[in-house]
């Protein structure tokens, strides 16, 4: 007694002296904020008290430092003339003693249980025996004899915790059964309140123990109507009231206040009786509370089992001792008493019989679908430009032998259509939510569907340049038979690149998270190439495909700009399909390419198709369809049409050939500056029969076969079509064809 009132004469000596002067410096040092209302804030209230006891206004609370670098910071915390340090947490426990060695002056007071040092004193508290006190009520109370319990695991820790508990339980209790979970970490909200959920659900557990910074796991349970116990040192009937039905507390401040006191005292830390510091239940450090609605026996029990348990002995302790333990330390690892040591208690990690541990507990992920509004919207605008499309190829058919669509190649208008449908049906399977088997068929169709689609459109017309391109007039005979195996080289191109794609790159349904605006818990599915690194080098030259096959669609719509016949000539439909499509491009890649959620990529992928999809077949097809509907299919109608668009290389042409200008030549410009057929062939005898009506020399007439039986007859004849006999000349003396 003297000498507490001498320390702490000596005490208010120094205080007065130092806090009018150079008041010590104080720092605590702790895993997190003091907002936690467990752990952190019970240091940060010792901290506060010790303050205020003091009259000290250089006491500082640091958290959350970085682990690598908190040896700095402690460091510089020395050098910033801080007197004392006090580190009652673990996790900077290794940090602390280094930096003690190279500054004696400097008192520590760490968290730990090792030899004392001239300025290092360690402190530990009996967190084994709350947790076996804790599980001693929890058996008392529980009324479905199972009880629960969650820890963090292995890398956090072992499972020690939760045996202390369960042997706790079953001394009272010896028909309890335990399940425990573990989190992976000291705080998780929703991986704790989930594991919770869980036990109570579907393992009947009513009452559970935990060690977790955070009260997640008992708020959880008391919000189902169970019973809470504060197990992280907080006075959690503060907050919850007679909810939580016992507490245990950990209050720092005596333990703070000691050091403090003996530092002022004997700033070399020379004290007398300097030892560490341990926390339990027989001193102010660990108080227990408990709920209103307990009974009086069962307080009493619990209190009187504290009271056995600390008779006890530490190293005597039931957990150490008992008999379970048999089934995890071979007799030999038992002392003379039955008992392991503490180290080997805490290496524990292994369920004991009566224990069930039920994994690491991962809150179930759920997908987010793709969303209705973008699959319907799709599918819908898809399906109507399909049926369109549809249309179209019907019109196109039955139209096939006006010379709108004939010289335009119905076989391929046919073809442009297809790809487009092809294209439509990929952008359906976009948007609706995907499988292995749809994401391969997605870049499948829409890439077939292009290359089918501006494949058909270049190859036909490079068909129109080398018929008209040609300074010699030469008869050129190109059959569609000929160019469909050009068609056929593109879309196997297609078909090797697209096959390397899918097949190298492993093109498959991924579950993505943490995109979007997705939770932490949910997940979206994407397409994506597995095997990235291989997948990517055939798209990328698939992409440069598809920039070649637009490039010489450039050239040949600037290569036919010359042929002056309407009918022949879709320079600018081509030029306009792809200034729509390059513009498309543009405005996608830069879209796409900047940051963007997933499912805004997706939509604006898919407008994109769809409109330069739309854009293509529209300005080719609307003008021939409009053509289809305002001219009439007769001969004359057609004819005056044409007259006007002479063609200037049909006059050319008239002029060099051999049999110059006669009048009937000049006469029957009138009604045919040139004969266009373009017929299948089958066409060809009729073809051959659709010969100037005018007489003329056959010599004066440009035929150029198209093909057998596709004619483009240049000068002199007529436009016929099929159905009008009339225009078929029995002159047959044509013998170009
Ligand atoms: C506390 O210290 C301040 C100076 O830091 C002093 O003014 C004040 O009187 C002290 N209070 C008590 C109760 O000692
Ligand atoms: C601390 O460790 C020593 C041995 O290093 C041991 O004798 C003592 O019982 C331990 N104290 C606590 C409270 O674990
Ligand atoms: C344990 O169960 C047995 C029967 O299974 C029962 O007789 C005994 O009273 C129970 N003990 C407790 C503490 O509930
Ligand atoms: C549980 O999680 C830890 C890491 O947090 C891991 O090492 C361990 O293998 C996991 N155990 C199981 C069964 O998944
Ligand atoms: C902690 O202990 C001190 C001294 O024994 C006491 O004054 C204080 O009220 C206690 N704090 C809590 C939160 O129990
Ligand atoms: C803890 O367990 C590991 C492996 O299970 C063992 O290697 C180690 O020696 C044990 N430590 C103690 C103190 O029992």
């Amino acid at each position: 007694m003297k000498i507490i009132i001498l320390t702490l004469l000596i005490l208010l000596f120094i205080n007065f002296t130092n806090s009018q002067s150079n008041p010590i410096k104080i720092a605590v040092i702790s895993t997190e904020k003091p907002n936690d209302l467990g752990y952190n804030f019970q240091v940060n209230d010792a901290k506060v008290a010790v303050e205020k006891y003091f009259n000290l206004s250089n006491i500082f609370y640091y958290s959350a430092i970085d682990k690598t670098k908190s040896e700095q910071f402690i460091r510089d915390l020395c050098e910033d003339g801080f007197k004392i340090i006090l580190v009652p947490t673990l996790d900077y426990t290794t940090q602390a003693k280094k930096v003690a060695t190279s500054y004696p002056n400097v008192q520590f007071l760490v968290r730990g249980n090792n030899t004392v040092t001239n300025n290092v004193i360690h402190v530990n508290y009996n967190f084994v025996g709350a947790n076996y006190i804790t599980g001693y009520f929890a058996g008392l109370v529980t009324k479905t004899n199972v009880i629960g319990y969650i820890q963090p695991g292995p890398k956090s820790m072992n499972n020690y915790p939760g045996h202390a508990f369960y042997y706790g339980a079953k001394n009272a209790n010896p028909n309890v059964t335990m399940y425990w979970y573990t989190t992976g970490s000291w705080s998780n909200p929703e991986v704790s309140g989930g594991a919770t959920k869980k036990l109570m659900e579907e393992y009947n557990v009513d009452i559970f123990g935990q060690t977790q910074d955070d009260m997640t796991v008992s708020i959880t349970a008391v919000d189902q109507g169970h019973i809470g116990m504060g197990t992280n040192g907080f006075d959690q009937q503060k907050i919850f009231g007679d909810k939580i039905s016992f507490s245990y507390i950990l209050n720092w401040t005596d333990c703070f206040k000691d050091f403090i006191t003996n530092v002022m005292a004997y700033p070399d830390g020379n004290w007398p009786g300097r030892s560490n510091g341990y926390g339990n239940f027989d001193n102010t450090f660990m108080p227990v509370t408990f709920g209103r609605k307990v009974t009086p026996e069962i307080k009493q029990k619990v209190d009187d089992h504290i009271v056995y348990f600390m008779n006890l002995g530490l190293l005597k302790a039931p957990f150490y001792c008992d008999d379970a333990n048999k089934y995890i330390f071979s007799e030999t690892l038992l002392n003379s008493d039955g008992c392991i040591l503490p180290a080997q208690f805490q290496n524990m990690t292994d369920p004991l019989p009566g224990m069930t541990w039920l994994g690491n507990y991962s809150i179930p992920i759920t997908l987010r679908e793709v969303p209705k509004s973008f699959t319907y919207g799709f599918v819908i605008a898809s399906g109507v430009l399909i049926f369109l499309s549809l249309i179209l190829e019907l019109i196109i058919w039955l139209n096939k032998n006006r010379s709108v669509i004939r010289s335009a190649s119905p076989v391929f208008c046919e073809l442009i259509v297809l790809g487009g449908i092809i294209v439509y049906i990929g952008i359906i399977l976009w948007t609706i939510p995907p499988t292995n088997a749809l994401c391969n068929a997605r870049y499948w169709l829409v890439s077939i569907g292009f290359t089918i689609l501006i494949g058909s459109l270049v190859v036909k017309n490079f068909r129109i340049w080398l018929i008209f391109d040609n300074p010699e007039l030469k008869t050129i005979k190109i059959t569609n038979y000929q160019l469909f195996p050009w068609v056929g080289g593109l879309i196997l191109i297609n078909v090797v690149l697209m096959a390397a794609v899918s097949g190298a790159g492993d093109l498959s349904v991924i579950d993505a998270m943490g995109i979007d605006d997705l939770g932490k818990y949910e997940y979206m599915q994407k397409c994506q190439m597995v095997n990235g690194s291989k997948g990517t080098i055939p798209l990328y030259i698939l992409l440069g495909y598809f920039a070649v096959l637009l490039l010489i669609g450039v050239f040949v719509s600037w290569k036919i700009r010359i042929v002056d016949i309407a009918e022949f000539n879709e320079s600018k439909p081509i030029a306009n399909t792809l200034y729509a499509i390059s513009f498309s491009l543009f405005v996608i890649v830069s879209l796409v390419a900047s940051p963007q959620y997933y499912i805004d990529q997706q939509m604006i992928l898919c407008i994109a198709g769809l409109f330069m999809t739309t854009a293509a077949l529209g300005i080719i097809f609307i003008p021939k369809l409009y053509a289809l509907a305002t001219r009439q299919q007769t001969k004359n109608s057609q004819s005056s049409l044409y007259t006007k668009k002479k063609s200037t290389i049909a006059s050319a042409r008239t002029s060099n050939s051999k049999n110059q200008s006669d009048s009937k030549d000049s006469q029957n410009q009138n009604h045919n500056p040139m004969q266009s057929e373009f017929t299948d062939d089958s066409d060809l005898s009729e073809v051959d029969q659709k010969l100037p009506e005018s007489g003329q020399t056959l010599s004066n007439n440009r035929v150029f076969e198209l093909g057998s039986g596709m004619s483009a007859i240049a000068l002199g004849s007529d436009f016929t079509s099929d159905s009008d006999p009339n225009s078929i000349d029995n002159n047959n003396n044509n013998n170009n064809v």
